[in-house]
Parts: C-alpha cells; sequence; structure tokens
C-alpha cells in the first residue's frame, strides 16, 4: 500500500524550536518538511476547545494556504486537582510574556488553594493532526502521566518540564535531556514524551 504522505510536507507552525523537533522527527522518513512561516502563511487563532480541534485548524488553514498537507500540533498540561486546567490554555497560563516560572508558582498556589494534597497527578496530552488541501484530516493523540513536584527541579527542556515527573522515573523532564525524552526508540517501544507518542502513532499509520 503507499505510504499516506510522500515529498512535501507543511509544518504549520511559526516556532522554530517545534520546527526543528517535528523536522528532525520526520527526517528518517524522506520528507521534504517546509514551515508555515517560511512559506508566509498565516497563524490562526487557536479557538478550539479541545488539543486536537486546535491542531486540526492550524492544519488545515495551512493545507488550504498551501495547497500542499500540511501537519501540526497543540499540547499542554492537565492538573487533576484542577479539574483539567490549564489544559488547551497551557500557554496563555504563562500570560503575555510567557513565563513559565511564573506559571509554576501560579499552579503550586492554585493546587493549594483547593486544599489538595500530594501526589498531584497530572498529564501532558500533544495531538498531532495532518490535513489535505481538499478538507481532510487525520488526527493523533499522546499522553504521559505523572505527577507535579514542587519547588521546580532542572533547568533543562522548556514550559512546566521542571515540575513534571513522569511515573515510573527520579527525574522530572527538566531535568532530562531532549534526547532521553523525546527520541523515538528504535526497537519499536513506546517513547517516553507526550509529543513522541503522538508521532509514533502519526506515523505508524501515515508514513510507513
Ligand atoms: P502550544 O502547543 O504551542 O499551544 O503550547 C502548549 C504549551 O504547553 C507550551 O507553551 C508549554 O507551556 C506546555 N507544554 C507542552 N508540551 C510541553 C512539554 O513537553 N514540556 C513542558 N511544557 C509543555
Amino acid at each position: 500500500m503507499p505510504r499516506l504522505i510522500e515529498g512535501k510536507l507543511v509544518i504549520a507552525t511559526h516556532n522554530p524550536g517545534k520546527l526543528w523537533e517535528i523536522a528532525t522527527l520526520l527526517k528518517p522518513y524522506g520528507i521534504d518538511a517546509v514551515s508555515a512561516g517560511d512559506l508566509g502563511l498565516p497563524e490562526p487563532e487557536e479557538t478550539g476547545l479541545t488539543f486536537i480541534a486546535n491542531a486540526e485548524l492550524k492544519a488545515l488553514a495551512s493545507a488550504k494556504g498551501s495547497g500542499l498537507p500540511a501537519i501540526a500540533d497543540d499540547s499542554g498540561l492537565c492538573v487533576d486537582a484542577l479539574d483539567g486546567a490549564p489544559g488547551i490554555y497551557s500557554a496563555r497560563y504563562a500570560g503575555e510574556s510567557r513565563d513559565f516560572a511564573f506559571a509554576m508558582q501560579k499552579l503550586e498556589k492554585e493546587i493549594a488553594d483547593r486544599g489538595a494534597t500530594p501526589p498531584f497527578h497530572a498529564h501532558f496530552v500533544s495531538a498531532i493532526s495532518l490535513a489535505w488541501p481538499d478538507g481532510k484530516t487525520l488526527s493523533f493523540e499522546g499522553k504521559v502521566f505523572g505527577t507535579l513536584v514542587f519547588p521546580p527541579r532542572g533547568g533543562l527542556g522548556f514550559g512546566y518540564d521542571p515540575v513534571f515527573l513522569p511515573n515510573g522515573h527520579d527525574k522530572t523532564f527538566g531535568e532530562m535531556w531532549a534526547v532521553e525524552k523525546h527520541s523515538i526508540p528504535v526497537d519499536g517501544s513506546e517513547a517516553l514524551s507526550h509529543r513522541a507518542r503522538a508521532f509514533q502513532a502519526f506515523a505508524k499509520t501515515c508514513l510507513e
């Protein structure tokens, strides 16, 4: 059966970090990745109410704007004691200046205000959507479960990494190198991060 994706694919992001990460994951599959930013495509507002809805609207905007298949992701942290918040609002929770030291303090305070006691269960979610110019879409989700630790630990990674301790590990994401968190094991076993897990599901259906 032919692969779902061959040749050129638009990565629907203007974020250089995300672009690099997705382009690196796509490299072994011989995909010619080009970014929405490089094509001058506008970035739509994230008005969806789920991770998949937001990933889909970003992928669709790039696919329709370029005439090529496009891939987009949307992700965030869901905290049980906060009924799943900040969830799809994880970036916005860090304020206009995207200050994650402030966001992690705010999380600690809001969890304490709810009277919750440790362990503070939480999970990261990543949705990856693929869209075609005719409006067809395919979406995949990856999750990683763990607990939140305060104060934050480690200076690696980004966002909420220093407070997230994945289940079965003794280092937070902030204490792990990117390769440990985001790489796809060559033996076919499950990756660790939510994004790498969503990518594994996408690759299995669309690239293999
Ligand atoms: P978006 O996917 O660009 O909408 O942003 C999601 C937000 O969730 C990011 O700004 C981060 O704050 C947070 N986030 C998503 N994935 C991770 C991760 O792997 N580590 C730390 N924070 C993350």
